[in-house]
């Protein structure tokens, strides 16, 4: 992760500005979930380009032209990997592709839909949120300098800055939940099978929860006490990669560039549920 990081921000500084979310922020995450799963580099940008036509679906207010492009998306990732499993089967390597299919080939494990829709989900899943913890982190860091000073002073005090970024502006806002029985619930009666939608972002500026809610403070004490990897059995499954990855993507950025400076104005996406940045133009 480290080398890629570096990699990419050095290309990245060649010319005086760069867009952070194309050349830094959307590339380090999908380039570590092909390196792990064994998708070969050269197809990242296809994989970046459905995902984004996959995420803007999610917003049930979504038009449909936007539903169109994610059902041709999704049916070209099934062709895109059920190319790569039949390659697996034949000729099995060292990644995560070719575990699976080990245990597809088990008695009574992953059936081939499971497989496919497991590896849709991983790729997916590891691409278009990571991408927005570190959009809205840096902004977090450009609007608060002197959060920033800290971070740079000691290092040490950035995983607890990630929980920050997490909890101050959540990658995901919004999951939903079935009631599997009657509940009341903040004055409310949930009757069982109503659907529920839980807005994480809410949860994560409760002030009975974090003192001064709004505030940015990489320092907060109990910053870790966020919904942003929503909570029970459904748990974000990638958390601790999430953590890793964007832990190395500020040590480098902080490291690399002294000066963390805006060259134009960022502008956010229009998605709701994924809440993160189109364009960041950083200063190299
Ligand atoms: C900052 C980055 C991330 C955020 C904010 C995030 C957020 C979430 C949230 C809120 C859920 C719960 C969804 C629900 O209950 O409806 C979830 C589930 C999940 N996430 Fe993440 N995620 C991140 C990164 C990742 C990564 C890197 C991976 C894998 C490579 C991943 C894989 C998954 C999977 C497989 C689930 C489904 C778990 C289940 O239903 O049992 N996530 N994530």
């Amino acid at each position: 992760m480290e080398a890629i990081a570096a990699e990419l921000l050095a290309r990245a500084r060649r010319e005086p500005a760069f867009d952070l979310m194309d050349a830094f922020a959307s590339a380090l995450p999908v380039s570590v979930i092909c390196h792990l799963l064994g998708v070969p580099d050269a197809d990242a940008p296809r994989l970046r380009a459905w995902g984004s036509a996959i995420a803007a679906d999610l917003d049930s207010l979504a038009p449909s032209r936007r539903q169109r492009a994610a059902t041709a998306a999704l049916a070209e990732l099934h062709v895109f990997f059920g190319a790569l499993i039949a390659q697996r089967r034949r000729d099995p390597r060292d990644d995560l592709l070719s575990r699976l299919v080990a245990a597809e080939a088990e008695e009574d494990r992953l059936t081939e839909r499971e497989l496919m829709g497991l590896c849709i989900l991983l790729l997916f899943a590891g691409f278009e949120t990571t991408v927005n913890l570190i959009g809205n982190g840096t902004m977090g860091l450009l609007q608060h300098q002197e959060q920033a000073a800290l971070l740079r002073e000691d290092p040490g005090r950035i995983p607890g800055a990630v929980e920050e970024m997490l909890r101050w502006d959540a990658p995901v806002q919004m999951v939903a939940r079935v009631a599997t029985m009657d509940v009341d619930a903040a004055g409310a009666h949930l009757p069982e099978g109503q659907v529920v939608s839980v807005f994480l972002g809410g949860a994560n500026r409760d002030p009975e929860v974090f003192p001064a809610p709004d505030a940015f403070d990489v320092e907060r004490p109990n910053a870790r006490r966020h919904l942003a990897f929503a909570a029970g059995p459904h748990h974000c499954l990638g958390a601790g990669l999430a953590r890793l990855e964007s832990e190395v993507a500020f040590a480098t950025l902080l490291d690399r560039l002294p000066q963390l400076r805006l060259a134009g104005p960022a502008r956010r996406r229009p998605t709701f549920v994924l809440r993160g940045y189109a364009h960041v133009p950083l200063a190299s």
